[in-house]
């Protein structure tokens, strides 16, 4: 099996084997995380732009890991203090970066297919997409089918997936589906039918409005974070009336499987979607999440990058 990618837009490029190469090549990764020094010269003389035009901790900062571990040389390039505010185009600022010798360019953007947009006008750059809009955001799906699939003997066929929250403005959810799905895994949806958008057949997964029935016999919660900053007022009633109804907390969780995992991308609003008792709980996986973020994102740069001519 080789592989054949130079960028990665979404998950619905990788096939089943193309994933699982994936998968195995992060377990590599993951070793050298443990290591007291953890760099390594795969990508040394590579340029990697981390392009962020909306907020991140984590898909970021992984981003920057990843790309120093493997030696590239990084550049944190951000939307305020940039020249965007004079008008610049995305266009523009890209084929700046490019004209700057990268490489590669990590994006995250609030409109949706700005990373296609982007391998469209770049001449050689990679593009990796780290969110675009309520679009896609497959590197956070590899990840999360990473993190299960350590914990289940390297095997997602036939588990049970809750997704549970915020649907409708979710790019998690988009890509989560997908990369569950292709690994053999059943996906069910739950949320306010307000906050789910109309077409969750098209998502690839069944909706079900009773969120204890959602949760019945999952092997996996897995809570959207409800997108305060994305206008939801009248969406939803109060974040007390929310979590009573559609948070994980303790007697929810007692409805899925004895030690179900229970996973959320981040940021959390505790008390909202999820209860502090569970996301600290001993069957969250939350930080297992952040650290594999790291593992993952190597492996697909490494993959990607590593094996291209300079
Ligand atoms: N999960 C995720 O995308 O988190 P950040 O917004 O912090 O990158």
């Amino acid at each position: 099996m080789s592989w054949m990618h130079r960028h990665l837009l979404d998950v619905d490029a990788l096939s089943r084997p193309e994933m699982e190469l994936l998968l195995d090549q992060a377990v590599h990764m993951e070793d050298l995380l443990d290591r007291p020094i953890k760099k390594v010269p795969a990508l040394r003389g590579k340029l990697v732009v981390n392009l962020f035009f909306e907020p991140s901790t984590r898909t970021r900062v992984s981003f920057e890991l990843a790309e120093k571990f493997l030696g590239a040389d990084v550049v944190n390039w951000a939307a305020s203090g940039s020249s965007t505010s004079k008008g610049e185009t995305l266009r523009d600022t890209a084929w700046t970066l490019e004209a700057m010798g990268a490489d590669a360019v990590v994006v995250r953007h609030g409109m949706p297919g700005v990373p296609w947009y982007l391998r469209e006008k770049l001449r050689k750059a990679s593009v990796f997409n780290a969110g675009d809009g309520a679009h896609a955001h497959p590197t956070q799906a590899l990840l999360d089918v990473y993190t299960v699939w350590k914990h289940c003997n390297r095997s997602l066929d036939g588990l049970r997936v809750a997704i549970v929250g915020d649907v409708l403005h979710s790019r998690v959810v988009r890509s989560d589906v997908q990369a569950f799905r292709l690994l053999g895994a059943e996906v069910v949806l739950a949320g306010p039918r307000t906050l789910m958008p109309l077409e969750t057949d098209a998502l690839g997964a069944v909706y079900e409005p009773d969120p204890v029935k959602a949760v019945e016999g999952a092997d996996v919660v897995y809570l959207l974070r409800i997108q305060k900053e994305r206008a939801l007022e009248g969406l939803y009633p109060t974040d007390d009336e929310y979590h009573r109804r559609w948070g994980a907390d303790e007697e929810l969780m007692a409805r899925a499987k004895k030690g179900a995992f229970v996973m959320h991308p981040g940021p959390i609003n505790r008390g909202v979607e999820i209860a502090s008792a569970v996301a600290d709980g001993p069957n969250s996986l939350i930080l297992d999440q952040v650290r594999s973020g790291v593992a993952v994102r190597m492996a697909l740069l490494y993959l990607c990058m590593g094996g291209m001519e300079a």
